[in-house]
């Protein structure tokens, strides 16, 4: 299923029973420690799961996104601008392209409840393992609490939801959009698992016909519209902009 190979390590202290769960799921061998190799390395250990790869590691860490959610700074994010729901004090959003949950805190750092899903299950056990992490920090916990993950294919999420969302969030590519080289690098690794999302129109499609008062698509700055759907108004900044699509019913 993974573009390269991938092996999955259990290190001492890591979850056997996660790392079980994804060796399954990828079809992957599950070993003890080891020392790098030619693939990709999912590891579960005491301090969390880590992809490694090319001698780089990405293990994700949700409080790096701290000095954006401070009062006024966040307000000021563009994905928040562009989410903003006028006059709904427990808005709800669903983002259909979780990869590693940035985009999922500052909205529920925003005041967000936010229901997330990601398909790819190596992204997600990334995620479940950050989430964790985070529930814990007390810096974080707050927003966290809003925040709410599935494994899965957000296409059958988005058809099978409670009730209607206030917003639904697409991000649907990881852009070259990160400023220093090493994280750069670091999200490069991602580059090896993601899947480009296989159909753009459908998954607009079922954004729509999940009935939200908006959906927000991250766009790069000059990129095109997602499925060529012209948005209702754009919120734009250097690297990247969001696309606002308002559904006539909902205006
Ligand atoms: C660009 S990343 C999203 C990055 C995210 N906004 C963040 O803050 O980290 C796109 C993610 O969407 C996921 N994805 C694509 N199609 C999907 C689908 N149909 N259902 C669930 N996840 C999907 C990919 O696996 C990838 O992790």
């Amino acid at each position: 299923m993974q573009q390269r190979d991938t092996v999955v390590v259990l290190s001492p202290g890591g979850s056997a029973r996660e790392a079980e769960y994804l060796a399954g799921k990828i079809g992957a061998p599950l070993v003890g420690e080891k020392d790098g190799g030619p693939g990709l390395t999912v590891r579960f250990a005491a301090d969390g799961v880590s992809l490694q790869a090319d001698g780089m590691t990405l293990r994700v860490d949700l409080a790096d996104a701290l000095p954006r959610l401070v009062p006024g700074k966040l307000q000021r994010e563009l994905l928040v601008k562009a989410a903003r729901v006028k006059g709904i004090p427990a808005p709800v959003a669903v983002d259909a392209t979780a990869g590693l949950g940035g985009d999922s805190l500052l909205l529920a750092a925003a005041g967000f409840t936010v229901r997330m899903f990601e398909q790819d299950p190596v992204i997600a056990a990334l995620l479940r393992d950050a989430l964790r992490r985070a529930a814990a920090d007390p810096r974080l916990a707050d927003a966290v609490s809003r925040m709410r993950f599935t494994e899965g294919d957000s296409l059958d999420a988005l058809a099978n939801l409670p009730a209607p969302p206030d917003v639904v969030y697409l991000d649907p590519m990881f852009p070259e959009r990160r400023k220093s080289a090493a994280v750069k690098k670091r999200f490069q690794l991602l580059h090896h698992l993601e899947r480009p999302c296989a159909n753009q129109e459908a998954m607009l499609r079922a954004a729509l016909l999940a009935c939200p008062r908006k959906v927000v698509v991250k766009r790069p700055a000059k990129g095109p519209f997602l499925a060529d759907v012209k948005p209702s108004y754009s919120v734009g900044g250097k690297a990247v902009r969001y696309d606002v699509i308002v559904p006539p019913r909902a205006q």
